[in-house]
């Protein structure tokens, strides 16, 4: 196993209900570590670009819309096989789907309103990391 970088979105759902320290805590205790961190506002533009993948989706307005509906926390996660691991802490899109234990079953309100982003693949966390962060901003 190689040690990986992943992105993260803490997203207006949890950042609103102050989960942001006890989302940190499961990132943690899963062997995760946090080497850059910060709490913005995304705008219309660039959530678009983030989520481009999903433009042709019908949840794609309404996603875009939560996503700037308030502050986010974004992150890089730093660990062995971090991008899988990650989306395994994270727990299924759908929350009344995803497993005992993980961000999902335990703070997710909806299938939309689902608290955490996470990467994908290695291509997808270099882009999305890319885009919110400056290498200078990132502490490994
Ligand atoms: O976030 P994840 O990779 O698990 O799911 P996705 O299929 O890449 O979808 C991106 C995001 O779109 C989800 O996390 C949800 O916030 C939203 N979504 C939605 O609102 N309704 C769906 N049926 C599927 C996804
Ligand atoms: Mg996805």
């Amino acid at each position: 196993m190689a040690v990986e970088r992943t992105f993260s979105i803490i997203k207006p759902d949890a950042a609103a209900r102050n989960l942001t320290g006890a989302i940190n805590a499961m990132i943690e205790q899963a062997g995760l570590r946090i080497i850059a961190q910060k709490r913005v506002r995304i705008g219309r533009t660039e959530a678009e670009t983030f989520y481009a993948v999903h433009r042709e989706r019908p949840f794609f307005g309404e996603l875009v819309d939560f996503m700037i509906s308030g502050p986010v926390v974004v992150q890089v996660l730093q660990g062995e096989n971090a991008i899988a691991k990650y989306r395994d802490l994270m727990g299924a899109t759908d929350p009344s789907k995803a497993a005992a234990g993980t961000i999902r079953k335990t703070h997710a309100k909806s299938i939309g309103e689902n608290s955490v982003h996470g990467s994908d693949a290695p291509d997808t966390a270099a882009k999305e990391i890319a885009q919110f962060f400056s290498g200078n901003e990132i502490v490994g």
